[in-house]
């Protein structure tokens, strides 16, 4: 059989691929225009993916010997997998094991935020810490007593929630539906509409699937609910925040800050505003980019398309009907 690789993933990861498969790994330029994709994937019988390579109806129409899809991802709103499960193509992905690792960026964010990590580091750096500072300058809030709103009580949300636990945050969530109630008592969150949610919390987290549904939930008329105070934090999908809206309301301070780790575009250009503005910091898209877990990562997505290829259920299996796509 052979396979396709968009891009080189771990030496042991690839060597347990070319014992099987002939492999044709991408070296080129990083995401794939769609018609190489097309071009590339007419004689392959399995794909690993990365969530920038669009796998739309086109490219899996294109996939005439097409048989299984395995993404080095938790989210696959880049795969088209009702498409996909028209055609009998497996799609499979690798949550679980990122779980934590974008659990803890998330509360590194969010500890920046109020505490201006990197504001200050900035301000070092640059030449601008000149006399020790007094009582009254340069602060930050407190964490502890403060209440974090999280957007998307799935396996992520739920490990934040677990984390500022220990942090004595105080816990509201919102989500497609509630989590069971003696989940709920485990992590002390109570379940609020997303209007309230963003009404109440001095610090929101993302944590929900970029779908049609949330696609630019977070816009103006949102973050207008939130308090003068608060601080927006997302590790999820840069498409669920509408990015001209989040830069409009961080300028004229209707919110204290943003940390966010995913945009609408990636990676952002240097004259993206978000990079301007001193009450927001940013990462490159780095939920889950840990040495152990993107070994973990590589190692579910080689065995994933190991196994749909030899006609048995990969460990992580999209569901059908849970297509993520908006624009198909
Ligand atoms: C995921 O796994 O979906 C992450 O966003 C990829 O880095």
């Amino acid at each position: 059989m052979k396979i396709l690789l968009t891009r080189r993933l771990h030496d042991f990861a690839i060597k347990e691929l070319k014992k099987r498969y002939q492999v044709e790994i991408h070296t080129g330029k990083i995401p794939m225009s769609k018609n190489f994709l097309i071009s590339k994937i007419r004689d392959k019988d399995g794909l690993i993916c990365y969530p920038y390579d669009k796998v739309d109806a086109d490219v899996i129409s294109a996939g005439v010997n097409l048989k299984a899809i395995s993404t080095f991802s938790v989210g696959y709103d880049h795969v088209n997998v009702n498409a996909a499960s028209q055609r009998g193509i497996v799609v499979s992905y690798t949550p679980e094991v990122l779980t934590r690792a974008t659990a803890d960026l998330s509360m590194a964010l969010m500890l920046d935020l109020f505490r201006k990590v990197n504001e200050g580091d900035r301000m070092i750096r640059e030449g601008r810490w000149r006399t020790i500072l007094g009582p009254y300058e340069f602060l930050g809030s407190d964490l502890h007593g403060k209440t974090l709103g999280i957007f998307g009580m799935g396996r992520i949300g739920m490990a934040v929630a677990k984390r500022a636990l220990g942090f004595e945050m105080k816990i509201l969530y919102h989500n497609r539906k509630r989590i069971l109630p003696h989940k709920e008592k485990r992590l002390n969150a109570k379940y609020v509409s997303l209007d309230e949610l963003f009404r109440r919390s001095d610090v929101v987290s993302i944590h929900a699937p970029h779908t049609p549904k949330t696609h630019e939930i977070v816009n103006l008329r949102l973050i207008k609910k939130m308090k003068k105070t608060s601080f927006l934090v997302n590790t999820a999908r840069g498409k669920i925040i509408n990015e001209k809206d989040l830069i409009t309301a961080l300028k004229r301070k209707i919110i204290s800050g943003a940390a966010l780790d995913v945009f609408g575009r990636e990676p952002i250009d240097k004259s993206n505003p978000l990079t301007k503005l001193s009450n927001v910091v940013i990462t490159p898209h780095i939920g889950s980019a840990t040495t152990e877990t993107r070994r973990k990562m590589a190692e579910i997505a080689v065995q994933n398309l190991v196994l749909s290829l030899s006609g048995k259920k990969p460990i992580y299996q999209v569901k059908v009907g849970s297509s993520r796509l908006d624009r198909p």
